[in-house]
């Protein structure tokens, strides 16, 4: 009975380690940064939070206040990820545009709209 058990184990493992391989390995041929970028835009869960916070402070705080708050522009709470983006990338107003981009820039928008 523990001999099939053990068996049984092993070839859950086996099919588990092949099954992860399959579906990662198709991503990482592509070589495609975009579609990753719009996966984890879509996906809210998955950015880099402590990147998002330290962007923030770096290229954002002064302006917008340490709790989101506002300074000299207007408090952020309540924006969406795409608004946040569409910010960055825009400058409305006096805000310059292009402060951050690419992963920075998902991940400060994300954490923002997390706040
Ligand atoms: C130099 C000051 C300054 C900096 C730095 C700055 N902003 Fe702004 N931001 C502003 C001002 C001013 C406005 C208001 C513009 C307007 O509508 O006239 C604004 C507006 C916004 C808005 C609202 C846009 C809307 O549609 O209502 C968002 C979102 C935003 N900023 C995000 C950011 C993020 C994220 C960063 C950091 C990457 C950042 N800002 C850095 C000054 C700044």
């Amino acid at each position: 009975m523990k001999k099939l058990l053990v068996a049984m184990l092993g070839a859950a493992l086996l099919l588990g380690a092949c099954g992860a391989e399959d579906t990662e390995e198709p991503p990482a041929d592509e070589d495609d940064i975009d579609t990753e970028e719009t996966d984890e835009a879509a996906g809210d869960a998955t950015y880099d939070a402590a990147n998002g916070e330290a962007v923030y402070q770096n290229q954002c705080l002064a302006c917008h206040g340490g709790d989101l708050e506002g300074a000299s522009g207007p408090g952020l709470e309540g924006y969406d990820v795409d608004t946040i983006l569409a910010a960055i990338e825009e400058g409305p107003g006096t805000m310059p545009a292009d402060l951050v981009s690419g992963d920075d820039a998902q991940d400060v928008a994300a954490w923002i709209a997390d706040q």
